[in-house]
């Protein structure tokens, strides 16, 4: 695993959509997993102004969202449908049908996961996947103890995401207690994952996920397994690895082999 120690989360932010950019320049059309939450915001944005300044066309790029709640209405506040719509797809020239989300409502859910995942390889599968992380280690929402193998299914939320998510929900709204989540073994099948975590109570996750043993108890170390992963981590999200000097080191002669075209 890569690690880009930035210098806060703007500068994080900044160095991952230059990465897709990149990619995206080189692949018209790229493939992307898309993770919610607060953390790529500012990727997002970055994406919407680069495609306003004319510096990037998402019209051939197909995008697969890592989860959603099951039973949440599309149109609902709290839906990652919602999230994704005014964070990304309405300030982009994405075509509505490169748009996927896994299955999150009606019948037959097994199936059509299924089907989700088939979607995925047509289109040539993931070819970079953003990722975020929870405070229990948790990726898309792979709780701890989630299959190391797994793939899109339905996942039941753990007490402490049930809590955090509680104050979303307003009076005789019922919060959702499942989603529909791309599995660890999807995201593993991804060609390039680049995860952020800023923010002190990031801290002790992003320890366990890189210097940490590999566990189904905490499901972002399986990226241990994955042969290209960058962590971009602001310091306070980076305050509790032990090795920053060599991650410093490693980026830069890194770095310097990129410039000279040798890697
Ligand atoms: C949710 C999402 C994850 C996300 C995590 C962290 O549980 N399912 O994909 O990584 O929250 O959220 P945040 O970025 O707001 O800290």
């Amino acid at each position: 695993m890569e690690i880009v120690l930035a210098r806060d989360p703007e500068d994080a932010a900044e160095r991952v959509a230059r990465v897709i950019l990149a990619r995206l320049e080189r692949k018209p059309d790229l493939v992307l997993g898309l993770a919610t939450g607060s953390t790529p915001v500012g990727v997002y944005r970055r994406l919407r102004e680069a495609h306003a300044r004319g510096e990037a066309s998402f019209a051939r790029v197909r995008t697969f969202n890592l989860d959603e709640y099951l039973d949440v209405p599309a149109d609902h506040p709290q839906s990652y449908r919602t999230f994704m719509r005014t964070h990304l797809f309405e300030g982009i020239d994405i075509r509505p049908e490169n748009i996927h989300f896994p299955p999150a409502d009606g019948a037959d859910l097994v199936r059509r996961c299924a089907e989700y995942e088939r979607a995925i390889v047509d289109a040539g599968g993931i070819d970079v996947q953003l990722l975020g992380i929870g405070r229990n280690g948790h990726i898309g929402f792979n709780e701890p103890t989630s299959s190391l193998a797994s793939r899109t299914r339905v996942k039941t939320l753990t007490e402490r995401t049930l809590e955090d998510n509680a104050r979303f929900y307003g009076p005789g709204e019922r919060p959702p207690v499942l989603a529909v989540t791309m599995g660890i073994g999807t995201i593993l099948s991804a060609r390039e994952v680049l995860l952020q975590a800023m923010g002190q109570k990031k801290a002790q996750a992003v320890r366990n996920m890189v210097e940490g043993p590999v566990s189904s108890f905490f499901p972002a170390s399986a990226l241990q397994l994955h042969e290209r992963v960058t962590a971009y981590v602001d310091p306070e999200a980076g305050s509790l690895l032990t090795m920053t000097a060599y991650y410093r080191r490693t980026r830069s002669l890194q770095e310097e082999l990129r410039r000279a075209g040798r890697l």
